[in-house]
C-alpha cells in the first residue's frame, strides 16, 4: 500500500476541527503565581538548546538520590535504544518514598478519596506509605518468590493499594504492569501473555457510579484466557476494598487465590531494603494501542524516567512540597504513572487517588474534594472538563477553593472550553498548561512553563526544554514554523522520559517511530534518529505547537488510545462477521467515539440482537470505554477497487459529512445504501 493509500484508507477526522480552530491570544500567568513558581529563569531554555545536549538533563538527575551516580549521560550505541545515566544505581521506591523520611515522614503522601462521600478521607502519611510498601515488597518477595527483572501483572482500579504495590514491585526491581482497571479480563490477559507475567495483582470490587462493582471476576477471565495463550499464572494476589472483608461473591480458586491482607499479617514489621537497579532497568511496561491488533508493552527504564518526571513536574507541575495536588486521571494510564505516582511522589507532595467518577453524586463532586482537601494544583483531561461543564457551569463557583495551576492533557481543548476552565474553574487565577505527550514518551512533550510563557487557549506550547520538535512532511522536508502547514510531527533528539523499547520487540519500536524519519539505519549517533510521534500538528511563528490528532488507526475516546484495529478484530471474534471497520466519530464530551461497520458472512441476517451482540462482545473483549455508539450492519463494505474497505467515506457518513467522490468506488451504490440507513435511523 503506498502512503497516500494508506492515509486515504485510515484518515481520522481529528484534524477537520482542529483546523477550523483560529490561533489565539496570549493569556498571561498572575504575577501571584509567577512570584511563587519553580522556575523562573528565562534561560533555562538556552541551558536545554541542542548545543548542551544531553547534559542539560544532568539537572533533572540531579532532583534524585542516587546509589552511584551515573557515568555516561547517554549512551547511544544501541541507537534507537538509548540509555540514559549508564552506570549509575538508583530506586525508584527509595526516591519516592524513603529519602523523604527524615523531613516529612508525617506528611500526607497520598490523599485517597473513596467514591461514597460518607466514607472518610484516607491520609496516607510518608511513614506509613514506608510501612505499607515495606511489608508488601517483603510479600511479593518471599511469598511469590519474585525478583529484579520479574514482570507482574497489575489490575487495579483506583486506590491505595495500586500505588503501594507499585512501589513495592520498584523496590525490588520487579517490572510492573498495571492494565487500566476498566479493561476486561481478557485484556488483561492479552498483557499477561506478552509480558510473561505469572503473578497477578488485583482487588475485590471498587466504586464506579455509586455502585460497588465486582472485580475479580476479571481476574478469573484473565488466568483463564492467559493460559489458552501458553502463559501460566500462579497467584493471584487480591486486595480488598474493605481490608478483612470479601467484597465479591465469585468464588476464590485454592492454591492460586489469596488475599493479600491475610497474607500480609505474616509481613508485620518486614522491612526490605531497596535494590540498587541500574539506571537503564525497566521499571514498567505500560501498553498502548498502535496501528496492529495487539497493543505493545512501551518499556520505561529507570534512571531516566524517573529523571524526567520528577524534573517535568517541578517545572511544569509546579509541585512544591506544601502543595495538595490533584490528578484526576487513572494511573491505570500513563499519566497517572508519571503525574500521580512517580513525579510528584519523588518531589514530596501530596497527591490525591480519587476512586470515582467526577460527577458522582453530582456536578459539584470535584470542586467539594479541592475545598475539603485544599486541592492547590488540578489536572485533567479535556472529555472531563467538557462534562463539568456541561453538567454543572456554574458549580464551581459555589466552593471555596483556589486552584493555582491547572493542567490539561491528552486530546485537544476547544478554545471556548479551555476558556471556561480558566475564568471558572480556575477563577481566573490558576496558570493553565496545555501538556500534549504520549505513552511512550513517558513524560511532556510541548507543554508552556508556566511562569514563563504565556498560555495560548488550544494550544500545546512550546517543546518542552530539551525537546527539541520539528515538523516533517512526508517527504521528509521540514515545514517551518509559522506557515500554517500541518506536517508529522518529530522529535529531533531522545530524552530520558523516552521509553526504551517495545517489551520484546525492538523490530516494531524501530519501524514504527524512527524508520520513516531515519536518516541512515546504521547510524549510531542520535541525530539521525527523530522519533516520529505520529501526530499531526501546525506550529506557529512563535514556535506554539497545535495538535492536530492522529496520523494513523488511532481514535481517541476521552483522551485515551484506542486501535482501530483492536476493536475491529474484537468485532471479529463474533462468527457471524465478515468485516469490520472502525471510525471515529465526534461526541461533544468524550471527544471521540468509535462507530462500527460491519457486514456478515453469507446467508446470515440482520437483527437488532447480532448487532447488541457484537457490541456485547467488544465490551467484553476490551472493556466498556471501547463501545461503538452504534453497530451498522451493511450489506457491504465501500471499497476500491483494490478491495481495500474506505474508512474514509464510512466516517464522513457517520460524521454526517460530504463523502466526496465515490466514483473510484468498486461499489458506490453502497455509500448511497448506507447513507439511506443512516438517515432513516434518524
Ligand atoms: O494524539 C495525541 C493525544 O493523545 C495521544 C497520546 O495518547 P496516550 O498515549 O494515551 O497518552 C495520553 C496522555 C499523555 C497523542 O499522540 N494527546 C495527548 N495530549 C494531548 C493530545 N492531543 C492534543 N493536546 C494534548 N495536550
Amino acid at each position: 500500500m503506498t502512503e497516500k493509500e494508506r492515509k486515504e484508507a485510515t484518515e481520522t477526522s481529528e484534524a477537520q476541527i482542529a483546523v477550523h480552530w483560529q490561533e489565539e491570544g496570549y493569556v498571561p500567568p498572575t504575577p501571584a503565581f509567577i512570584a511563587q513558581a519553580n522556575m523562573t529563569d528565562p534561560t533555562i531554555y538556552d541551558r536545554f538548546s541542542l548545543d548542551n545536549f544531553p547534559n542539560c538533563f544532568k539537572e533533572y538527575a540531579d532532583l534524585l538520590d542516587w546509589y552511584e551516580y551515573w557515568t555516561e549521560i547517554l549512551d547511544t550505541s544501541d541507537a534507537p535504544c538509548f540509555k540514559w545515566f549508564k552506570g549509575g544505581k538508583i530506586n525508584a521506591s527509595y526516591n519516592c518514598v524513603d529519602r523523604h523520611l527524615a523531613k516529612h515522614a508525617n506528611k500526607t503522601a497520598i490523599h485517597f478519596v473513596p467514591e461514597l462521600e460518607e466514607e472518610k478521607v484516607d491520609h496516607v502519611t510518608y511513614q506509613e506509605l514506608w510501612v505499607r510498601v515495606n511489608e508488601f515488597a517483603a510479600l511479593l518477595q518471599d511469598f511469590c518468590g519474585l525478583k529484579a527483572g520479574d514482570r507482574v501483572t497489575l489490575h487495579m482500579p483506583m486506590s491505595t493499594e495500586l500505588p503501594v504495590t507499585m512501589l513495592a514491585c520498584a523496590r525490588l526491581g520487579v517490572i510492573h504492569s498495571q492494565v487500566f482497571g476498566g479493561f476486561s479480563g481478557k485484556a488483561a490477559a492479552d498483557r499477561i501473555e506478552d509480558s510473561g507475567s505469572n503473578v497477578l495483582i488485583t482487588m475485590d470490587a471498587y466504586y464506579r457510579g455509586g455502585k460497588l462493582l465486582s472485580h475479580k471476576e476479571k481476574a478469573d477471565i484473565a488466568v483463564e484466557e492467559a493460559e489458552k495463550m501458553g502463559q501460566k499464572v500462579d497467584k493471584v494476589l487480591i486486595w480488598q476494598r474493605y481490608p478483612g472483608k470479601y467484597s465479591s461473591d465469585v468464588p476464590m480458586v485454592d492454591g492460586r487465590d489469596y488475599f493479600v491482607n491475610d497474607l500480609l499479617k505474616d509481613y508485620y514489621g518486614k522491612r526490605v531494603d531497596p535494590v540498587p537497579m541500574p539506571a537503564e532497568a525497566p521499571l514498567f511496561l505500560m501498553y498502548t494501542s498502535g496501528t496492529t491488533g495487539k497493543p505493545k508493552g512501551c518499556q520505561h527504564g529507570t534512571g531516566g524516567y524517573l529523571a524526567y518526571v520528577a524534573g517535568t513536574s517541578k517545572y511544569v507541575q509546579d509541585i512544591h512540597p506544601e502543595d495538595v495536588y490533584w490528578c484526576m486521571a487513572d494511573i491505570g494510564w500513563i499519566t497517572g504513572h508519571s503525574y500521580i505516582v512517580y513525579g510528584p511522589l519523588a518531589l514530596c507532595a501530596s497527591t490525591v487517588v480519587y476512586e470515582g467518577i467526577p460527577n458522582y453524586p453530582d456536578a459539584g463532586r470535584c470542586w467539594r474534594i479541592a475545598q475539603d482537601l485544599g486541592v492547590n494544583i488540578f489536572h485533567t483531561a479535556p472529555t472531563a472538563i467538557r462534562a463539568l461543564r456541561k453538567i454543572g457551569p456554574d458549580e464551581p463557583a459555589k466552593y471555596d477553593y483556589h486552584f493555582k495551576h491547572m493542567t490539561t492533557v491528552g486530546e485537544p481543548i476547544e478554545p471556548e472550553v479551555w476558556r471556561w476552565y480558566h475564568e471558572v474553574v480556575g477563577k481566573g487565577e490558576a496558570a493553565i498548561v496545555d501538556t500534549w505527550w504520549q505513552t511512550e514518551t513517558g513524560g511532556f512533550l510541548c507543554s508552556t512553563l508556566p511562569a514563563l510563557k504565556p498560555m495560548k487557549p488550544g494550544s500545546a506550547g512550546p517543546g518542552m526544554p530539551g525537546i527539541h520538535c520539528v515538523i516533517y512532511d512526508d517527504e521528509g522536508k521540514e515545514v517551518p514554523p509559522g506557515q500554517g502547514i500541518a506536517g508529522n510531527i518529530c522529535i529531533q533528539n531522545p530524552w530520558p522520559g523516552m521509553f526504551q523499547t517495545i517489551w520484546g520487540n525492538r523490530e516494531r519500536f524501530v519501524n514504527q517511530y524512527f524508520e520513516r524519519y531515519c536518516k541512515d539505519p546504521n547510524s549510531k549517533r542520535w541525530q539521525d534518529w527523530p522519533y516520529m510521534t505520529g501526530d499531526a500538528a501546525v506550529m506557529a511563528e512563535d514556535g506554539y505547537v497545535r495538535i492536530l490528532g492522529r496520523i494513523d488507526d488511532v481514535i481517541n475516546v476521552s483522551g485515551h488510545r484506542l486501535g482501530t484495529k483492536e476493536i475491529e478484530s474484537a468485532a471479529l471474534v463474533v462468527p457471524e462477521v465478515a468485516e469490520a471497520a472502525v471510525v471515529p466519530v465526534k461526541h461533544d464530551i468524550k471527544g471521540r467515539e468509535p462507530d462500527l461497520y460491519v457486514a456478515l458472512k453469507p446467508g446470515i441476517e440482520s437483527s437488532d440482537e447480532l448487532a447488541k451482540k457484537i457490541s456485547d462482545t467488544i465490551v467484553r473483549e476490551i472493556g466498556p470505554i471501547a463501545k461503538p455508539r452504534k453497530v451498522w450492519i451493511v450489506p457491504d463494505m465501500p471499497k476500491t477497487r483494490s478491495g481495500k474497505i474506505m474508512r474514509r467515506i464510512l466516517a464522513a457518513i457517520s460524521n454526517g459529512s460530504d463523502v466526496g467522490d465515490t466514483m473510484t468506488l468498486a461499489n458506490p451504490e453502497v455509500v448511497e445504501e448506507i447513507k439511506k440507513m443512516e438517515a432513516a435511523s434518524k
